[in-house]
């Protein structure tokens, strides 16, 4: 059984990761946004955890917490995350700084706390990220600037996490799902065809398999789940 630090747990990737993941026998640590519960309910016992992820100093000290009650964090998925549309015309300073905020620093703030636990554990760790189509697609950038900017940045902290932790068995995974069939995503586009989008739920199976025994060799890996979009 390992420890599963899943952020962003009450969302729709979060959710199908808690529930893949238990599957599997793990106990999951879930953090929670501040004064939230788990909104919905899990066949076994989940520990929860509350933090604003874009307050660092929130952020390291509840990390700090979990590191202290559970002694060792085996695999990080730090799901936390947003999407804003916006061309170049319409993209002002407060919006970049917004999806950096919400995107990158909640990626950053836990995982380099997460990884430096990671190193010190004989058995290293893993941690998966995640980015997004406009973050390696410029043409799926240019009416999503903000949201494709700050997506962009988990990839480079995703490789210098893995120059660093490469003699100590710690690996950084980034997922890049295209649209996830969410309950949020269908209501802004209720005309979509649904059937081209990828279910949460096989994402987290992938996810599950990256992070696993069975993916123990896997090294430096971005992992594109774009279903038929
Ligand atoms: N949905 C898509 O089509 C899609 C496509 C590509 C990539 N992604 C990425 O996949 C990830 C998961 O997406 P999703 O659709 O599952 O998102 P979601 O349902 O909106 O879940 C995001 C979660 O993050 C939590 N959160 C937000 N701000 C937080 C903060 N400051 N501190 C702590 N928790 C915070 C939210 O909790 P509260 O609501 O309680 O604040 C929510 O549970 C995100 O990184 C997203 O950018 C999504």
């Amino acid at each position: 059984m390992k420890n599963i630090l899943i952020t962003g747990a009450g969302g729709a990737l979060g959710k199908a990761c808690v529930m893949e993941f238990i599957k599997k026998g793990h106990h999951v640590i879930a953090l929670l946004s501040p004064g939230k519960k788990l909104p919905y309910e899990t066949p076994a016992p989940v520990s929860v955890y509350n933090a604003d992820l874009m307050n660092e100093d929130n952020t390291l000290k509840v990390v700090d917490q979990i590191i202290t009650d559970h002694t060792s964090i085996d695999v990080a998925l730090l799901l936390v995350g947003g999407f804003a549309m916006g061309s170049l015309d319409n993209t002002d300073g407060a919006m970049i700084k917004k999806m950096i905020g919400l995107n990158f620093d909640t990626t950053y703030y836990t995982g380099s706390k997460v990884f430096n636990q990671m190193i010190t554990q004989p058995n290293g760790g893993r941690i998966v990220m995640v980015g997004a189509k406009p973050a390696l697609e410029p043409i799926a950038a240019t009416s999503k600037v903000a949201y494709a900017l700050s997506k962009s940045l988990i990839f480079k902290l995703a490789e210098i996490f893995n120059e660093i932790g490469k003699d100590n068995n710690v690996v950084s995974t980034v997922i890049v799902p295209s649209i996830i069939n969410t309950e949020d995503n269908r209501k802004a586009m209720p005309k979509a065809d649904t059937a081209a989008w990828v279910q949460p739920e096989e994402i987290a199976a992938i996810v599950a398999f990256a992070t696993s025994d069975q993916g123990a060799t896997l090294r430096e890996p971005i992992i594109k789940i774009y279903g038929k979009s």
